[in-house]
């Protein structure tokens, strides 16, 4: 039970490497980080077995940047008959879980062996149920089980407060037939991710003021209107002619980095493609001056080295705020519908 396995998007697991190896420093475990490119996942290797434990707990998963999921455990080489019976003698000596979720990783191979997971899925909750292993809604760890094919797995464990909130970090979010673009998906994300649940009334509420910079068509806009907030849409290309019609947006044809509210608003939200040094500046400016009390900014991501660059960027924006005396949390994720490209999320306190 040395390894930490962590699931990220295929392409990132040098970045993830980084980021883990970080974390281990911080928090004095000894190990190292490996990875394949394209894998869709790396895996810390710790020097002793509380190694992983230790990790975990000393890290919020939820402020991690670029994994989507993460599990200590190990390797497993299942049978081709009764991968049942050698799973459950594997757990025999673990906690009882309070959870299962059955995970692929990100690539093709995994989307082939999706449809094996859901057919195991049944008969291996049943077994762990009749074994008392699994008590669904105890305080017990969740049991992940990512398979990489019908033969091998990473039995691993999560507390499941502190890692993904789907399963492999992937929400289920169903695209809204009348927004103008699939880039929709990633502000409602962002807001999953950044905003619990139970705070969306207050935080998203109808009658709130925002500006969206880079606004065209119109897929963020459309998810603040769809929570009934007035929308500032910069953009010097075409807006969505519904959303225009919603009596709810205002259309600026105007550079979005020289754009400012007459009065603060509650939102500021920018998709524009630019360097991310360019809207990291611009995202500290509009918390800074108070021009909004939260911000969710796109920082795109073209250079090799990105963790490197996002951690520099956000410590800058940290730094900045507080020669301000700005007080604000700072979040940064690489949500599922992001690309080459991360999203910050910002509040003023
Ligand atoms: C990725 S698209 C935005 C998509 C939008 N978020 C949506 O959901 O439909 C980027 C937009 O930024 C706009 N843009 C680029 N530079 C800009 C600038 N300096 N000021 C305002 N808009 C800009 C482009 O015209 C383009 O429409």
């Amino acid at each position: 039970m040395n390894t930490l396995l962590l699931h990220c998007r295929p392409g990132f697991e040098n970045e993830v490497c980084a980021e883990i190896s970080d974390q281990a420093a911080r928090l004095d475990v000894a190990g190292y980080a490996k990875a394949k490119t394209d894998s869709a996942c790396a895996e810390f290797i710790c020097n002793d077995a509380v190694g992983p434990e230790r990790l975990m707990s000393g890290a919020r998963f939820a402020r991690l940047i670029f994994p989507r999921q993460w599990a200590r455990g190990e390797w497993l080489t299942l049978p081709e008959t009764d991968r049942i019976g050698v799973l459950l003698d594997h757990l025999k000596s673990m906690p009882v879980f309070s959870s299962l979720w059955l995970e692929v990783l990100d690539t093709n191979d995994g989307k082939e062996l999706s449809n094996f997971c859901r057919k195991f899925e049944a008969p291996l909750r049943k077994a762990l149920e009749k074994a008392g292993k699994l008590k669904e809604g105890g305080q017990g760890p969740r049991l992940l089980l990512t398979f990489k094919s019908g033969r091998e797995v990473f039995a691993g464990i999560a507390e499941a407060k502190n890692s993904a909130m789907w399963p492999m970090g992937i929400p289920r979010l169903k695209f809204p037939r009348q927004a103008p673009s699939r880039s929709t998906l990633k502000l409602e994300e962002a807001w999953h991710h950044f905003i619990p649940r139970e705070q969306w009334d207050e935080r998203l509420a109808p009658g709130m003021t925002a500006v969206d910079l880079g606004a065209s068509p119109g897929g963020w806009t459309w998810q603040l209107v769809n929570r009934e907030i007035e929308v500032m849409a910069v953009d010097n290309g075409p807006m969505n002619e519904e959303l225009l019609d919603s009596g709810l947006v205002g259309h600026y044809r105007a550079d979005g980095f020289a754009f400012r509210p007459k009065r603060p608003v509650n939102w500021m939200v920018c998709d524009i493609v630019e360097k991310p040094a360019k809207n990291a500046a611009l995202l500290e400016t509009w918390i800074g001056e108070g021009l909004c009390r939260e911000a969710v900014v796109n920082l795109k991501l073209p250079m090799k080295q990105r963790y490197a660059e996002v951690k520099r960027l956000l410590e800058r924006i940290a730094d900045g705020l507080a020669e301000r005396g700005v007080k604000a949390s700072i979040g940064c994720k690489q949500l599922y519908h992001d690309r080459e490209e991360v999203t910050c999320h910002l509040r003023r306190l």
